[in-house]
């Protein structure tokens, strides 16, 4: 009997990312919100597309990531599912998706996947939240959980700040992914924190960890892609390394367009359709008639 395959044969599951991280290879996460996005991403060989939260900030402008809605985040999976076929993609449950109850925290998470085109969602948060990991784990949607600098809390936490540093805080969070993989995460995100203290969760962790912010021995890295490429304005953190300046160069060419099209230099003959010259001289006559009588 011959079985038949949904998935691209290439398709990143969480079995390849384990499997990354088993032979010590480091797993590549960016996030994207949109198709073109997702496609460069996909052909340039990225390992997990997140359909970040972060959205909010760096695509639909608010100043944290708290108004993102259930909508917000399913219209963008679908154009980032759209455009990739070959990556892991992770939907990230907004700010009151899955802190209400963990009925709602399971409904989100499986919209994700049906409406959204998602692999997996991910979950901000600690051992306070092991209860809706578990149930949407049981239900069959794999989860990446999320501690360190959880910006969903940012007003708790009193502003986007490492964590971790004390020894308190850092014990807190080694727990905290120890529940976590438990409880049946297969990724763990580690975001601002010392970087011996994500070492060490690394390394106690059978999962993989994701750092972003969280130095280099974390199982895989993750960045913000508008970060990476320049097109983000204001505070840029400290872990982030641009590899473009793309937010000048967009800027480099509006301008150059607005300048064409005051000069007249846009469009040019090679930018425009030609008339069959019947057709014009048709039309040149008839309109020449119209005034004439
Ligand atoms: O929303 C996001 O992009 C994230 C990453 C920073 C990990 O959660």
């Amino acid at each position: 009997m011959s079985t038949v395959s949904t998935l691209p044969q290439r398709k990143i599951t969480l079995l390849t990312l384990q499997a990354k991280k088993d032979r010590g290879e480091p797993i590549t996460m960016l996030t994207a919100y949109d198709f073109p996005t997702a496609r460069a991403l996909d052909r340039a060989g990225v390992d997990s597309i997140l359909v970040g939260d972060s959205l909010g900030m760096v695509v639909l402008g608010y100043d944290t990531t708290l108004p993102v809605t259930m909508e917000d985040m399913l219209h963008h999976a679908r154009a980032v599912s759209r455009g990739a076929q070959i990556a892991h993609l992770v939907g990230d449950m907004p700010f009151m998706s899955y802190q209400t109850s963990v009925e709602d925290a399971l409904l989100n998470a499986g919209r994700f996947l049906k409406d959204g085109g998602m692999n997996a969602v991910k979950l901000e948060g600690g051992r306070e939240i092991v209860p809706a990991v578990r149930a949407i784990v049981a239900a069959g949607i794999p989860v990446v959980g999320h501690i360190g600098l959880t910006p969903q809390k940012v007003n708790q936490l009193g502003g986007f700040r490492t964590q971790g540093k004390s020894a308190a805080a850092a014990r807190t969070l080694i727990e905290d992914a120890h529940a976590l993989e438990e409880a049946g995460c297969h990724l763990l995100v580690l975001e601002a924190m010392p970087d011996r203290l994500a070492a060490l969760i690394t390394q106690r962790l059978s999962i993989p960890t994701i750092g972003i912010g969280a130095g280099p021995a974390c199982g895989g890295q993750v960045l913000v892609t508008h970060d990476l490429l320049g097109m983000t304005d204001g505070f840029t953190p400290k872990f982030v390394k641009r590899y473009a300046n793309l937010g000048e160069e967009m800027a480099r060419a509006f301008g150059a367009y607005i300048d064409d099209v005051a000069a007249g230099r846009f469009p040019e003959t090679a930018h425009s359709q030609p008339l069959d010259e019947d057709v014009f001289r048709a039309l040149t006559r008839e309109w020449e008639a119209r005034i004439a009588r």
